[in-house]
Formats: C-alpha cells, structure tokens, sequence
C-alpha cells in the first residue's frame, strides 16, 4: 500500500502550485473592500474539497461570511473527524515591511526553513495549515485508505472573532456531530522537536475612549487647566499593571487554575533557549510578570496589552494642541476559567472608577472567547501522538499556547467533542506580521502526518 511520503514525492509541486493559487486571493475579512475577494476564497476552497475527495461542498449562509462546509461519509458505524479551519486572513499591513507583494506568494529559503518557505499572507494562519488537511483527505480517498467518516468547516470570519459561528454551530449540531474535532491552526517548537498544542489562551478585546474638553484645544492657552485625555489615558493604562506586572483589576485572578510545582517541572522540560528568543527579537532581556518564566507567561498565565493607541496629532512636524478624545484598544488573554464576560465586566468598571474627574469614559467591548485546554489522556491525544512519532520518528511534546481559537471551547459546549490541535507552523513564521511564511517542509509533513492520525483515531475508537 501506498504511503503518504509516497504519495507526496508524486504530488509535491502540485500540491505546492495549488496552495500558491489560493493564496492569491485576498480573503481579508477585516476590510470590507475585500469582501468579493473573501467569497472568491470561500468558492475556491469549495472546489478544492470536491477535488479532495469529498461527495459533497457546499456554501452555507451565515450573517457574515459563509462557511465551507463538505464531507466524505463512509459508515456511520465509524467514527468521524471534524476539520476546522479558516479561510479568511489577516490584513497585509504594514504594506512597506513586505519584501515581496503579500499576494503574490514566492518560495525563498531561511535559516529555519533549508527547503523553502512560501511566503504570502495566509500561508501559514491559516490556508496553507488548513489545506494540509485536504491535500491529506485526497490521498486517502485516492489510495482507497480513508479509515472513517470526515467533515470539513472551514469559515471566513476566524480573524474577525467568528462572530457568526457560535449561532451556526447551535444550529448545525446534527450536521456538525462527530467523535473527535482536528484543527491546525497552532505551531510546534521547532521541525526537529515536534510538540502538539495542548491549550489556547482565551480572550477579551476591548476598546476605550476617553473624553476630556469638547473640542480641540490649544495647548498653551488651555495647557495645565484642563485633564488632557492623552495624559490621563496613559496613566490610566499604566496603573493597569503593579510592580510586580501582575494585572491590578480587583477580581482579574479570582478564577485562575495554577498549575502545580509537578505541571510547572513539567512544562519546563520544553525545550526553550532564552538567549536565542531574545536575539530573534533584538531584545536584550525579556519582561513580565514576576515568579514566572518565559513559557509560563505565554501560555499559562492571563495578560492585559495595548494593542493600539492613538489621538492629538500625529501628522509631519509639531501641531500645539490638546486633543478632545483618546483612544485605545486592549486585548486580555485568559486562562481556563476565566470567563472573557465576567473580565470584560470587571475591566469596564474597574476602567470607569480609576478615571478622574474631568473625563467621561466609553469603554466598548469587542469581541472574546474563552481557553481551553485537551486531555493528553483522551484517545484524541493519543493518537496524534503516535501520528507524529511516525513520521518524526520522536515522541510529541505537549504544550499549551498562547494563542486564541475562541471556537474551540464552544465546539465542546455545543457539539461535546474534544479538539486536537495539530499545528505545523513555527513561531518564527510571522503570522499576522510582514513577510509571513510556511515552510515547505512543514507542509508536506502536515499532509504526511495527518492521514496516520485518522488510522489511529479509528483503531483506538473500536
Ligand atoms: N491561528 C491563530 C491562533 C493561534 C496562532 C493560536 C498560533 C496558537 C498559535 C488565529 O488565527 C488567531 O489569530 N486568533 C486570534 C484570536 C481571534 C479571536 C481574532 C488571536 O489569537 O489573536
Ligand atoms: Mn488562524
Ligand atoms: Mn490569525
């Protein structure tokens, strides 16, 4: 019988030529000028699910953007997988820091990446992690190897917070039942140190607005008499963490999990060089939360960060003025049993009662979700692991992220399943940044990889 490695030495630039086109397509779900390109993505991946092997795609309507929806069902005395992934991409910006146009995909070697990357927007978060997963279904079905049943549910609005997908999935649970959820949309520590992600990081987004003076005022006329919104929102900001960079929202902690001392040792045998993560970065000491390392504050610990900032003016040479409104947006990522509306509340009044008088205070809330975390005992796990052992020839490590899949924790609310997370991109691909990437390698190894977890889902299932 044909292996999947086999199987990828005949298809390689096929495959390869395939990701590039989708890649082509500008599935910006942030920026409504892109919104025909967005549909234009969802269409060509709907193709590409029939071309992959499934009886049936289709389009299915949201409030939003649609969900590409398809599968491949073989026997319901078997057990079926559920993919999910995501269509739509983040912004190219900042334009000027691409070294080459976001949607013209080009291969080019790095130092992590010997033979190849593609670098695009998308191509790792999260189209080129996603069709893996079809590029591993259409093996199967051509070998005549697909062991049970598959689904796909691949959305267009994960980058946007999936506003529509909690409804839909409500809606859909018959349609969306399954034993086991597969999703690649995380990374692993390095190509020779594979990892599966064993937790997500849940989150609130929220933007405030500070209001001073009616109108724009002139600095030296006005200067020292009035609460600047500026100063004030920065003081506000800044008081947000104590010396010790913990959060100072009375409650924030109230319903943190600590690992204990076992669970820390644990996490520490990770592989992590210090001094290679600060030169990556050009830092020349990392920064956080006291008592806790690098890892630690990544994955296991909740963060409160200034993801934007602005007001007054910001335009060539100097304007003398005291600006009427700041703003910013701050995102909090969470830990399990967090609840991203109870923190949302507590920011809100916490954020209302530090203002002084002499401003009004709009605090609006975006969007969250919560964590999650998998069982390295469910038979999920255990099959991914012996999945990688294959084709790495070395153990996975577990390892919690610090990233958010806000769909993942509903999927177990509505659907009860457990969600494997088997992501092949690195750290260092720069996703949602300038010049994103996924390694060549990397790819085809997901394509290798993933056929394996489906045999041993099933075999551990009966
Ligand atoms: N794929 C990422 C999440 C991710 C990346 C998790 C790497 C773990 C490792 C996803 O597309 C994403 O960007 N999620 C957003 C949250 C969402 C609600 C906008 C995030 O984490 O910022
Ligand atoms: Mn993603
Ligand atoms: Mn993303």
């Amino acid at each position: 019988m044909q292996t999947s490695k086999e199987y990828i030495a005949v298809h390689r630039e096929r495959f390869i030529e395939e990701l590039i086109e989708l890649l082509k397509i500008p599935s910006v779900s942030a920026d409504s000028a892109f919104s025909q390109d967005v549909l234009d993505t969802a269409e060509a991946v709907r193709q590409a699910l029939l071309e992959s092997g499934c009886d049936t795609a289709e389009l299915l309507e949201t409030q939003g953007y649609p969900i590409v929806y398809g599968e491949k069902l073989i026997s319901p005395e078997l057990p079926t997988v559920l993919v999910y992934g995501h269509y739509d991409v983040q912004p190219p910006d900042p334009m000027d820091l691409w070294n080459s146009p976001p949607f013209e995909p080009v291969i080019k070697t790095t130092g992590l990446h010997p033979d190849g990357a593609i670098f695009a927007r998308g191509a790792c978060d999260d189209k080129g992690q996603m069709y893996m997963h079809l590029k591993a279904v259409e093996f199967m079905t051509r070998t005549d190897q697909l062991p049970c049943n598959v689904k796909f549910m691949i959305e267009g609005e994960e980058e946007v917070g999936s506003k529509n997908l909690a409804a839909f999935v409500a809606e859909n649970q018959e349609k969306l039942a399954n034993d086991i959820i597969l999703i690649s949309d995380t990374g692993m520590i390095a190509n020779d140190v594979p990892s599966i992600t064993t937790g997500l990081r849940g989150l609130s987004y929220v933007e405030v607005e500070v209001t001073g003076p009616n109108r724009d005022l002139h600095s030296g006329l006005y200067g020292g008499a009035v609460a600047n919104p500026i100063n004030i929102l920065t003081k506000m900001i800044a008081s947000l963490h104590d010396e010790n960079n913990h959060i100072a929202i009375p409650g924030f902690y109230d319903k943190v999990t600590e690992l204990s001392q076992e669970e820390r040792a644990e996490m520490a045998k990770a592989p992590f060089d210090l001094g290679e993560y600060q030169r990556a970065l050009d830092i020349d000491s990392v920064y956080g939360e006291k008592s806790y390392t690098t890892n630690e504050r990544n994955s296991i610990r909740p963060t409160l960060d200034v993801n934007g900032i602005w007001g007054g003016y910001t335009g060539e040479g100097a304007k003398t003025v005291i600006a009427s409104k700041a703003y910013a947006k701050i995102s909090m990522r969470l830990v399990p049993h967090q609840d991203w509306r109870e923190i949302t509340q507590l920011f809100k009044e916490h954020f209302e009662k530090i203002a002084p008088r002499g401003v009004r205070i709009k605090v609006i809330p975006h969007h969250g979700g919560q964590g999650y975390v998998t069982p390295t005992d469910h038979i999920g796990y255990q099959a991914a692991s012996r999945a990688y052992q294959t084709t790495f020839g070395k153990k996975p490590v577990p390892q919690r992220s610090g990233g958010s899949i806000p769909i993942v924790s509903l999927f177990e609310k509505e659907l009860q399943s457990k969600t494997i997370l088997m992501g092949f991109g690195l750290d260092s691909d720069a996703i949602h940044s300038p010049n994103e990437h996924f390694g060549i390698w990397n790819y085809l190894k997901g394509i290798e990889t993933i056929p394996y977890f489906y045999r041993y889902f099933t075999e551990l299932s009966q």
